[in-house]
């Protein structure tokens, strides 16, 4: 890829008469006593350069994020955490005077190819923010809903999705009598996994979510590391983090970044346990960051 914001490659969201990436990878059929074959979705970025301006905030990064894993993004503030999550979804070049070059793959289909949409690439990628962000005028029933009206899903099917993703959630209970009333009227913790909810209404084959427990309170906190784990088995999943316990519960291998590099990525225990580098061991040893 080589995009810069607002290149003419880049037609307006939905513009979509292009190639799109596959919805669905086969999967492959196996025989009765053999195990089933993993279904998901690896995302792989190589030689990943982010700029803001002249600024270069990501240096040339090699990551792979293999399928049905949590990987976690650690690193010191500034480091580039967020940039290389807004990168895979392809919102860093929504950001004024901000470019970035090199790939990012969804399976073999390059996320920058000329002729891959943005808004599939944003409906296979889906995003959870560091503040819990519901759709303010919303009811809770529509903001589960609002991406599956964008992509067309029919009004029957609307509803059954919304309880499903509900329930993948854990929040049906809680929010099953009060589905009209307004998302934001629900705890920091609710909202959160109510956003969540709405990231995989559309069926996703990716999460990434950005910090998404530094605004909530333990209890909130353990409720989404149990459902990352949950979901797991259906998506990718990259978690941003400054929280090394976190990293260390969720996460089946972790990526250390600095200044825009990647220091070190290792199955989580190890990078914990057995760093390779000793800036890896100065950072989760808390001797700096
Ligand atoms: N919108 C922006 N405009 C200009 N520079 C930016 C912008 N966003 C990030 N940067 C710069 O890019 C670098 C990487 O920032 P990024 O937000 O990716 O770091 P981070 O690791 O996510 O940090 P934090 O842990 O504080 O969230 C930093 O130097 C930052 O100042
Ligand atoms: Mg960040």
């Amino acid at each position: 890829m080589s995009t810069a914001n607002g290149t003419p490659e880049e037609g307006p969201a939905g513009a979509g008469t292009q190639a799109q990436p596959p919805e669905q990878a086969p999967a492959p059929a196996s025989a009765p006593g053999q195990v089933a074959a993993k279904t998901g979705h690896e995302i792989s970025v190589s030689g990943l350069n982010a700029y803001y301006g002249s600024q270069h905030a990501v240096k040339g990064i090699d990551i792979h994020f293999p399928a049905n894993e949590v990987t976690a993004l650690i690193g010191p503030s500034g480091s580039g955490k967020s940039t290389v999550v807004r990168c895979i979804n392809r919102m860093h070049e929504e950001i004024p005077g901000a470019r970035a070059t090199g790939s990012v793959t969804l399976n073999d289909v390059d996320l920058y190819g000329p002729s891959v949409d943005l808004t599939s690439v944003r409906r296979l990628i889906g995003m959870v923010f560091q503040k819990p962000n519901p759709f303010p005028t919303m009811s809770i029933r529509d903001n589960v809903a609002a991406g599956l009206k964008l992509t067309g899903t029919k009004p029957n099917d609307i509803k059954e999705r919304v309880e499903k993703s509900l329930r993948s959630v854990g929040l049906w209970d809680e929010v099953k009598d009060r589905l009209g009333s307004p998302g934001i009227g629900l705890s920091g913790g609710q909202q959160q996994r109510l956003c969540i909810a709405r990231a995989v209404a559309v069926e996703p084959e990716v999460i990434l979510m950005d910090e998404p427990c530094s605004a909530l309170d333990p209890g909130a906190t353990l409720k989404v590391e149990e459902l990352v784990d949950e979901l797991k088995s259906r998506y990718t999943i990259v978690i941003v983090t400054h929280n090394m316990q976190q990293a260390a519960r969720v996460a089946n291998s972790t990526v250390f970044l600095m200044e825009g590099e990647v220091i070190e990525h290792s199955p989580t225990n190890e990078l914990f346990t057995r760093p390779k580098d000793e800036r890896t061991e100065r950072y989760v040893t808390g001797k700096f960051g």
